[in-house]
């Protein structure tokens, strides 16, 4: 077996990696590196390049360079997306080239050479603001609320048209907001570096209470390869992956608290206020509570509940910024420092 991970040297992608190498397996990474963990190529590339580990640096919204790529390979794990969801905001084309293109690239290229099985990360947030929660996978009609949401939901319909069209076997993951101590972007991330460099005072966006299910990575990576070893779907099939229940953004600010030591009560929570939509920024998504009980069905247990991947996720991103050396910097920060450096 040889499988393509796209994205792979991302955040989700980095235990995705590690799963499957250990298995045994053999995995090309295809990734052009614009959102990856900056020690990517040098410490894993030296680590794990022992045959069994090829990477490909290289952009999914290229055809050519996708074709390219995917020859001699059995299955896909799409991962490769833009995950800078305000940045969509800002500029649609983001999610319209990192999410659709993207994953168009991936199927068609998956067609020209006969390769039938792909597991693809979407995202708890395609169903927008739904009238049922929690949220199992039969609600509809689904309507998302931002170019990203929109995009994710685009790609399952791509990937569905060409499972049926030519007989794949294609498993789409609604992922909720999935954390761990490699976090290098997202909500618990931004929390801990604004906690590490200031521990009396947080300013968070929102109210406050914004409400969302967190999953370990490790257990987000269990249900998707738990899924693809039993699942008996085909062509198609979409699995929610979350724990149960929402954690609001205020608990989560109190409970990465106290994981880095603090007195949360001592600590000036500063509120930004609601944005248009009801979340924190425009384009979040308030509240997403997703119903993961056919992925529970299959076998599948997340490990730790939401707390307690908070609790794992701050403690190992303070150890591993602090132990980095780098700058504390929030997501928002270090992404606009590289389109700032992208431009000049
Ligand atoms: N982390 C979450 O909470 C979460 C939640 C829902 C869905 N997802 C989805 O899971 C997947 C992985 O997310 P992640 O958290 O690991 O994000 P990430 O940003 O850490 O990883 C994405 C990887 O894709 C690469 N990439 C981006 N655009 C590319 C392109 N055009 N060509 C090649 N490579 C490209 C990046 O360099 C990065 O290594 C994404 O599709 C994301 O939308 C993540």
């Amino acid at each position: 077996m040889r499988t393509l991970v796209t994205g792979g040297a991302g955040f989700i992608g980095a235990t995705l990696l590690q799963r499957l190498l250990s298995a045994g397996e053999r995995v090309t990474v295809l990734d052009d590196l614009s959102s990856a963990e900056a020690d990517w190529d040098a410490a894993w590339c030296a680590e794990l390049l022992d045959g069994r580990l090829r990477f490909v640096c290289g952009d999914v919204t290229d055809l050519a360079t996708v074709i390219g790529v995917v020859a001699g390979h059995d299955s896909v794990v799409h991962l490769a997306a833009n995950t800078d969801i305000p940045g969509g905001y800002d500029d649609p084309q983001l999610d319209l080239h990192g999410c659709i293109h993207g994953t168009w690239n991936v199927a068609e290229a998956m067609r020209r050479h006969g390769v039938r099985r792909l597991l693809y990360a979407s995202s708890g947030v395609v169903y927008g603001a739904p009238l049922r929660i929690p949220t199992d996978e039969s609600y509809g009609p689904i309507v998302p609320e931002s170019h990203y949401a929109a995009a994710k939901l685009a790609g399952e319909s791509i990937l569905s048209g060409f499972a049926h069209l030519y007989g794949w076997r294609v498993l789409a993951f609604r992922f909720g907001n999935t954390i761990g101590p490699r976090s290098n972007h997202g909500v618990v991330h931004d929390f801990v570096v604004k906690l590490l460099r200031d521990g009396t005072r947080l300013e968070i966006m929102g109210d406050g209470r914004q409400a969302k299910p967190y999953i370990d990575v490790e257990d987000l990576v269990d249900g998707v390869l738990h899924a693809d070893r039993v699942a008996t779907d085909s062509p198609f099939a979409v699995y929610n992956v979350a724990t149960p229940g929402t954690l609001t953004v205020s608990r989560l600010a109190d409970v990465i608290a106290d994981a880095l030591g603090l007195d949360a009560a001592g600590i000036e929570m500063v509120f930004s206020g609601t944005a248009r939509g009801g979340g924190g920024w425009v384009g979040d998504t308030p509240l997403v509570d997703l119903d993961a009980g056919a992925l529970r069905a299959l076998g599948w247990e997340p490990r730790l509940n939401a707390t307690q991947a908070v609790r794992r996720a701050a403690g190992g991103i303070r150890d591993r910024l602090l132990a980095s050396g780098t700058p504390l910097r929030t997501t928002a920060e270090r992404r606009s420092e590289s389109r700032v450096a992208t431009a000049t």
